[in-house]
């Protein structure tokens, strides 16, 4: 008697019949080396590599629909490859003889199926079509995305009358959080013969993404640094080759790049606030560089540092700092003056809003003083350039951040008295960054700094604001 075999292979005429047939799902996945690939492969096929990080972070994600056949030199390696996929649950075939029996048609052609965020960044500062399609499901999408982004669920990414409606004449780049099921979106895409890009790292590389610009230079420079999938935005002051630092975050190592193109010695690293929604970088960018960390006394932390009070004054090169107490978005916070010209605001006053007083839980507290603060800085002359820690309009995305304190007058809310102010501000209900307690663990030295998850630690978007209207 003999026992029916569970038929795993398909031939080539199978296979092709696959191929036309479009309105089957099919996965075609060769598993060559890259140059074998693109000396000519089938079409709709993605190189792919079975290691044992696509075990753990692709396959799982690839939905269960459809067949998906696997291609090798000569099927030793699609076979068992096959098998395996099937233990995952797949509806997996391996081609008969592999491609060095396959008659039909190939194409030519070289395909990187990832992108970098430097690349992708450097692509929109060149204003290259991009059609940035983010893959996640649509609550985790309306929370945050990439500027610009579409939402297409990944499992929308396999129906072919989705993709029809793609534009032709992009490039198209698949968004996920950390850049596997971006992955699975390329594969999608392929199989209708469209070429797209798994953006490397997703949306928690995307956060790191730093940016920098001299604000202006005329002895005394200013460097606006933003992590711009963050928005968040540090400083680097500089007098006489003497610099401050304020605000750092990570990845730390552009404030060491700049310091070192100008010939600039990082004398004083301080941040305006103990911050909740990224990891500080104050602490690490002073120990490197032998600067003096300097952080608000009303704070406490776990590592020793210079305690800041009101009205002290920090002096480099030829320019001086006026501290000013500023508390409200939380009770040590600091708004640093620089020549009398210009305010480092951090999280008190944005370009378009205020700083939300409710991150630790005392909010009407924090908003009596938030009042306070504000009109405490009202008073200083409209021309004082006001420069924040934070943007959240996607105008900043490519341009400085900054305003002065005439617009700032003109915020509706600074309008309010104190009580209709405290009234307002404290029914403003928003979600808390991601990971704030932890973060604030980090950041006042409870819990020790790992680099390698940062990005996942911040992952999301900037919520220390509320609206000024
Ligand atoms: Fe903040």
């Amino acid at each position: 008697m003999s026992v029916k075999q569970e038929q795993i292979s398909v031939n080539e005429e199978e296979l092709t019949k696959l191929i036309n047939n479009k309105k089957e799902s099919l996965l075609l996945f060769d598993l060559r080396t890259k140059e074998e690939f693109v000396n000519g492969h089938i079409g709709g096929s993605v190189n792919a590599v079975c290691d044992a990080y696509a075990k753990e972070n692709i396959i799982p994600r690839i939905p269960k629909i459809g067949k998906m056949v696997l291609l090798c030199q000569d099927g030793t390696i699609s076979e068992p490859t096959a098998k395996m996929m099937r233990s995952y649950g797949f509806d997996a075939y391996f081609l008969e003889g592999g491609m060095k029996n396959w008659q039909g048609e190939l194409e030519i052609k070289s395909f990187e199926p990832a992108i970098s965020v430097n690349q992708l960044w450097e692509d929109i500062l060149q204003k290259k079509e991009v059609f940035l399609i983010d893959v996640r499901p649509k609550e985790d999408y309306s929370s945050f995305k990439i500027p610009g982004s579409i939402n297409i669920p990944l499992a929308e990414l396999f129906n072919s009358e989705t993709v029809d409606r793609l534009p032709n004449d992009k490039q198209l780049v698949t968004v996920c959080p950390r850049g596997n099921m971006s992955m699975v979106g390329v594969f999608a895409l392929a199989r209708n013969g469209i070429s797209a890009k798994g953006l490397t790292g997703g949306l928690s590389a995307w956060g790191q993404l730093i940016t920098s610009s001299e604000l202006f230079h005329n002895g005394l420079s200013i460097f606006q640094i933003k992590k711009i999938g963050k928005g968040c935005i540090s400083y680097i002051l500089s007098s006489q080759k003497e610099a401050v630092v304020i605000d750092p975050v990570y990845p730390l190592e552009e404030y060491i790049k700049i310091a070192s193109q100008r010939d600039l010695k990082i004398s004083v690293v301080m941040d305006t606030h103990l911050h909740a929604d990224h990891v500080s970088a104050a602490r690490e960018l002073a120990k490197i560089t032998g600067a003096q960390l300097m952080l608000s006394e009303v704070e406490n932390y776990e590592f020793s540092f210079n305690k800041l009070n009101n009205d002290n004054r920090i002096k480099f090169g030829g320019s001086e700092i006026k501290v000013i107490h500023t508390p409200g978005h939380t009770p040590g916070s600091i708004s640093y003056l620089l020549d009398e010209k210009y305010l480092f605001s951090g999280d008190t006053v944005f370009a378009e809003g205020i700083g939300r007083p409710d991150l630790r839980d005392k909010a009407r507290e924090f908003a009596n003083d938030l009042y306070d603060t504000l009109h405490l800085l009202l008073q200083l002359p409209g021309d004082v350039n006001v420069l924040p820690g934070h943007y959240s309009s996607d105008e900043y995305l490519t341009k400085s951040v900054g305003t002065n304190i005439d617009k700032i007058r003109k915020f509706s809310i600074l309008n309010l008295n104190k009580k209709e102010f405290v009234e307002k501000v404290v029914g403003i209900e928003m979600p808390k960054p991601m990971n704030y307690e932890k973060i604030i663990m980090i950041n006042k030295g409870f819990e020790a700094i790992d680099r390698t998850n940062i990005p996942y630690l911040e992952l999301g978007p900037n919520r220390c604001a509320i609206t000024a209207n």
